[in-house]
């Protein structure tokens, strides 16, 4: 049995119930490694300050060598009866070293110490996903590229607007990733400062140097009140929702593959090794990678309304509430990483059918607005233009034909302006290769955003 450090002041144990609903060991054990880096630096800093003799200095270097090994080897002997990360890795120092475990706690509470590990944590989750989300563009950067020319039909309320090109439209999911791109940039400036030297809640009586431990750590600053020090989580709320936002990204992404995939569009193939088959309908081939994403997004929603329901009601400063950050936090970093990762290699082998998707945009008058625009230039005002298309469209319907399908004489029955050069406007190619200006939907446009995109990438 290990005693906890406060058992001085307590005349019974701690209930067996309690003590299992109160531990976190089985999860922030995950901080192990920035949990030891924070402590290295915080003794650094102990023994420059003239707090720490080099003996002791020498010896917490050396038992936290060992205590990495053990964690990399899985044999640290984890125990609940020590609640948490920290201080399962301070009684195992102390046992490999004695004293000088001991003293490493001098001028620094569990208060400081999570909030400084998590923040280290998180960093690195920070730059790991920023990575994932650059793979993930490059991806889809290359089938823009590939799809500069392919014509789809564009939708407004699920019903075919006017055709845009597929890289075009893929490039819009790559414009959404980069912005939450910048967020996490934003956010990671925020997450970058140290809370450690703010102790437990009020500082410390000791002649600490926090500048000097935050630079080893590479926090850009401090937390400047050591009661927010302790008790804030802001960047991790905010992590959550850059998180969830990326989320929902990619779910708007899973929905229209789901969509794409169906005959009825029969736009898009997934591999076989990204899809599953059904225990009951033999000829099932279902998109769950995207079903599953859209899925996830519920959760790290969920983690983001968790945090900040959290925070609500904490007065100053440290509660234990703050334990509850952990999970939602982890969870939301793990989710997002791996759906980036799977949507990667996803979409990395995504067939397109270019023909269906051509077929699509010829279907529902999506050059009707072509139409319009072109009567506006033959002088016709935009809103008698827009009604004398209108009921060009109805007639059409009623033939069942297409605009670019009516004979001159016909279109001329709703505006006498129409002349022979009205079919180069009715075509898909002159639609979109008219909407030549930035962020237009031209092939053109679409190969001058692919290399600004990848340039951007670096
Ligand atoms: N496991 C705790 C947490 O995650 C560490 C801090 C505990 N501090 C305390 N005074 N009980 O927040």
């Amino acid at each position: 049995k290990n005693p906890n450090p406060w058992s001085g002041r307590f005349t019974e144990p701690v209930d067996e119930l309690v003590k299992r609903y109160t531990a976190s060991v089985g999860f922030d054990r995950r901080l192990a490694h920035h949990d030891i880096r924070g402590s290295l630096a915080h003794a650094r800093m102990l023994n420059s300050v003239g707090i720490l003799s080099a003996e002791d200095l020498a010896a917490i270097e050396r038992g936290m060598q060992t205590i990495l090994a053990e964690i990399e080897a899985g044999t640290f002997p984890w125990s609940l009866d020590l609640e948490d990360v920290h201080l399962n890795i301070e009684k195992r120092l102390t046992e490999l070293v004695g004293d000088a475990g001991k003293r490493l706690h001098t001028a620094r509470s569990r208060n400081d110490q999570v909030a400084t590990d998590v923040r280290l944590w998180l960093r690195d989750a920070i730059d790991l996903i920023q990575e994932e989300i650059k793979s993930l563009q490059r991806v889809l950067l290359e089938l823009a590229e590939r799809h500069a020319d392919t014509v789809m039909p564009g939708f407004t309320h699920l019903q075919v607007a006017q055709p845009v090109t597929f890289g075009h439209h893929l490039l819009a999911y790559f414009e959404m990733l980069k912005r939450d791109a910048e967020r996490l940039a934003d956010c990671r400036r925020r997450v970058n400062r140290l809370p450690l030297g703010a102790a437990a809640l009020a500082g410390t009586s000791f002649p600490i140097d926090r500048e000097r431990v935050a630079q080893e750590l590479g926090f850009d600053g401090l937390c400047e009140n050591s009661l927010d020090a302790v008790s804030d989580r802001d960047f991790a709320v905010e992590f959550a929702a850059c998180a969830a936002l990326i989320m929902t990204h990619l779910s708007r992404l899973s929905e229209e593959l789901i969509l794409w995939m169906n005959p009825r569009f029969g736009f898009i193939e997934l591999p076989d090794r990204f899809c599953t088959g059904s225990s009951i309908m033999p000829q099932k081939k279902n998109p769950d990678v995207p079903e599953l994403a859209r899925g996830k997004t519920a959760r790290v929603t969920g983690h983001l309304v968790a945090l900040l329901t959290l925070m609500k009601a904490q007065p100053l400063a440290y509660n234990k509430d703050n334990q509850e950050d952990k999970e939602p936090l982890f969870d939301a970093v793990d989710t997002v990483t791996d759906t980036l990762r799977v949507f990667r290699e996803m979409l990395a082998g995504l067939k397109v059918n270019a023909e269906r998707l051509r077929a699509a945009a010829r279907e529902g008058y999506a050059t009707a607005t072509d139409l319009a625009d072109y009567l506006v230039r033959k002088g016709v005002a935009f809103r008698d233009a827009h009604e004398a298309v209108a009921r060009a469209v109805r007639f059409a319907e009623d033939q069942g034909a297409d605009l670019a399908q009516l004979s001159l004489e016909e279109l001329r029955q709703f505006c006498s302006h129409i002349d022979e050069d009205v079919y180069q406007v009715l075509t898909l190619e002159g639609s979109v290769a008219s909407r030549r200006h930035a962020g237009g939907t031209a092939p053109e446009q679409v190969r001058l955003a692919v290399r600004k995109a990848r340039e951007s990438l670096g």
